[in-house]
C-alpha cells in the first residue's frame, strides 16, 4: 500500500512555543499526507544552554500541548512526528513525539546521542531505539534525532527491528550528512526522511546556522524529494513500505541474511 509522507521544513522561533505550534497546526490542517514530520525541537527552537531558560519551553508528555496534537492525529487520521524539549521529573530530554491516530501506539523517542552544548541542558535519551508498528497503514516507523545519524548502529538497530521508514527530525548545522543518510537507506533497504530546519540562532555571540535540505530517500539510497537550503517549504513523496520488506537484491544475496554478526566488533562483548 502506498502512502504519502510529508516533511515541513521551517524556522522554529526560539522560545516562541505558541507561534511555532500555530504554524505546525496550520501545516497539519492543510496536509493531505498520511504522515507529517517536523524538525527537531520544532516547538521551542534549538539553542539552549541554560536549564532555567529551557524549563520555560519544556513540555511534559501529559501536557495539554501533546494531547492537542494527539487529538489532531485522531481527528484527521494522520501520523504526526515532531521534535520538542521534554520535561520529566525536572530532567530534560531532546525528544520526538510519534503520534498516531491510535493513541495506544503513540510514543516518545528521546535522543540517544547529544550534540555539542545539548549536554549542558539535556539528559542522554533512555528510550533506546524502537519501532512503531502502525497496522492501518501497514508501516513500521523507527525514529532517531539529528546527531544520531553519525552512528550507523542507530539506523541498523531500527532496520533490524523491522523499520520500513526511519524518520530523523533534525537541526543540522553541517552539510555532510546527505551521502551518509543515503547510505543508511541503501544498506538497510529502508526509506529515510530527514526533516531539517532553516534559519540561525545565536547565544553569547555564537551563531548556529541550520542548513535545511530536508530529504526523503528511497530504499535504494536515492533522494525522492529534497528541499532547498534556506526556504520554508513542505515536501511530499509517495512511499511503499512493502518495497522495504524483501532485503534480497539478487537470487543469492539478502543484505540481512548475509550478515555475519559473529565477525562484527561488539562493544558489549569486549566488556565481558
Ligand atoms: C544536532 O544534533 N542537532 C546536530
Amino acid at each position: 500500500m502506498k502512502l504519502d509522507l510529508e516533511i515541513v521544513q521551517f524556522e522554529p522561533k526560539l522560545a516562541k512555543t505558541h507561534e511555532n505550534i500555530d504554524l505546525m497546526e496550520k501545516y497539519i490542517k492543510g496536509s493531505k499526507a498520511n504522515i507529517i514530520v517536523f524538525p527537531e525541537l520544532a516547538t521551542s527552537g534549538y539553542f539552549y544552554t541554560d536549564k532555567e531558560e529551557l524549563s520555560k519551553v519544556a513540555i511534559n508528555a501529559e501536557d495539554e500541548i501533546i494531547s492537542q496534537f494527539q487529538s489532531m492525529a485522531e481527528d484527521i487520521d494522520k501520523l504526526i512526528v515532531f521534535g520538542f524539549p521534554e520535561e520529566e521529573d525536572s530532567l530534560f530530554y531532546n525528544s520526538a513525539a510519534i503520534l498516531t491516530p491510535d493513541r495506544e501506539k503513540s510514543s516518545i523517542y528521546r535522543k540517544s546521542h547529544l550534540f555539542y552544548k545539548e549536554s549542558l541542558v539535556f539528559e542522554e535519551g533512555n528510550t533506546g531505539f524502537f519501532v512503531v508498528d502502525y497496522e492501518p497503514l501497514n508501516i513500521n516507523i523507527g525514529t532517531m534525532i539529528c546527531y544520531d545519524w553519525r552512528f550507523p548502529e542507530a539506523a541498523r538497530t531500527l532496520a533490524l527491528q523491522g523499520a520500513d521508514l526511519i524518520i530523523c527530525p533534525s537541526n543540522l548545522v553541517t552539510g555532510v550528512w546527505q551521502g551518509v543518510m543515503q547510505a543508511r537507506a541503501l544498506e538497510n533497504s529502508v526509506y529515510v526522511a530527514v526533516a531539517n530546519r532553516i534559519g540561525e540562532e545565536s547565544k553569547s555571540f555564537e551563531v548556529l546556522k541550520f542548513n535545511g535540505e530536508s530529504t526523503i530517500i528511497d530504499p535504494n539510497g536515492l533522494p525522492l524529494v529534497s528541499a532547498g537550503g534556506n526556504n520554508e517549504i513542505s515536501i511530499v513523496a509517495s512511499i511503499d513500505p512493502d518495497l522495504t520488506r524483501d532485503k534480497s537484491f539478487n537470487e543469492f544475496n539478502d543484505i540481512f541474511e548475509d550478515r555475519r554478526p559473529e565477525l562484527y566488533f561488539s562493544d558489549n562483548e569486549e566488556e565481558e
